[in-house]
């Protein structure tokens, strides 16, 4: 089998740790790096709580530090859902690996140029570390095949009405690589909060009785109770989305459309904007947005995965 070559941008973070979780199990995907960003959590403990998961599940795959702030913003993070450090209360003992010295914007551009553009950029966090990559290697955007994202939403938001965490971050970044060029596979709320895992499921994959198991079920109980709150069936698999939509498409289905971000709005900062559901007049459609997905045959192929820990 023809792996696909791939860089994990996150900002780990609950469900980016069981996006690290899946992929390590995925023989459709060859993880080259991990690079993490500021979101959820600030640098320290995204980079720290990356190679910790990494170590944890014994992936070889070195975790590289990026951008400890948006381009132009504050940094905002997310502890009401993952824990002012990021894993939901969940102690993981540190990585006995090396630590990376490389910039996560110098390895991407080093990595994807050796994989002659082969490289798919799976992005599950605010979108800082691709803008610089973006702006400071003026041929990054020939070298990338494809960037997967966990981020934005054609209706709705989760940080305010109009915006999605991962956009409102850094929406001058997210613009940045919308506007790119390289073709965008936009895994947003439309689908993330469709691709969800009830309580009862979360149960049963603990009972796999792996210590991967285990941490997938203790690291999302705090962002399970935050969904019981609302009323939802279960807790949404965001990261997770994006690292399934990478190898295994045909469990969803989109549309190819235009994206701007909104950079200057008072009250829609960070909304993706999108034409895909008016007059498809936008200059460029190079954004296939996520809009469904089978959640029977997501759930089960997280059960497989999860199953050869
Ligand atoms: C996204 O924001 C973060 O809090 C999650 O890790 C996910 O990437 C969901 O909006
Ligand atoms: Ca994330």
């Amino acid at each position: 089998m023809n792996k696909i070559p791939v860089i994990i941008d996150c900002d780990p973070g609950v469900d980016d740790t069981l996006a690290l979780m899946l992929a390590h199990q995925m023989e459709e995907l060859d993880i080259k790096a991990i690079t993490t960003v500021a979101g959820n959590a600030p640098i320290a403990y995204t980079f720290r709580n990356g190679r910790n998961v990494m170590d944890y599940i014994g992936a070889q795959v070195p975790v590289y530090k990026g951008a400890e702030k948006p381009l132009l913003r504050t940094l905002q993070t997310a502890a009401h859902i993952h824990g002012e450090d990021g894993m939901g209360g969940v102690v993981l003992p540190a990585s006995k690996q090396s630590v990376e010295s490389e910039a996560a914007w110098d390895a991407i551009h080093r990595i994807a140029a050796e994989e002659k553009g082969e490289l798919t950029l799976i992005a599950v966090g605010p979108m800082t570390n691709i803008a610089i990559a973006l702006s400071k290697y003026e041929d990054m955007k020939d070298l990338i095949k494809r960037i997967v994202i966990m981020g934005g939403a054609a209706i709705g938001g989760n940080v305010t009405p109009c915006a999605e965490f991962n956009i409102y971050e850094d929406p001058e970044a997210a613009e940045m690589m919308f506007t790119s060029g390289i073709p965008v596979y936009m895994c947003g709320l439309d689908v993330t909060m469709e691709a969800y895992m009830s309580r009862a499921e979360i149960e049963k994959l603990m009972a796999l009785g792996s210590k991967e198991a285990k941490l997938f079920h203790d690291v999302e109980q705090k962002a399970l109770a935050f969904y019981d709150e609302m009323g939802r069936p279960g807790v949404a698999l965001h990261d997770p989305t994006a690292v399934l939509f990478a190898a295994y498409p045909e469990l969803f289905q989109g549309e190819w459309c235009g994206v701007h971000v909104e950079t200057k709005g008072k009250i829609t900062s960070g909304k993706t904007v999108t034409d895909l559901y008016s007059d498809k007049q936008f200059d460029t459609h190079n954004t296939f947005i996520v809009t469904k997905v089978d959640r029977e045959a997501f759930v089960q192929k997280i059960f497989d995965l999860m199953a050869n820990y």
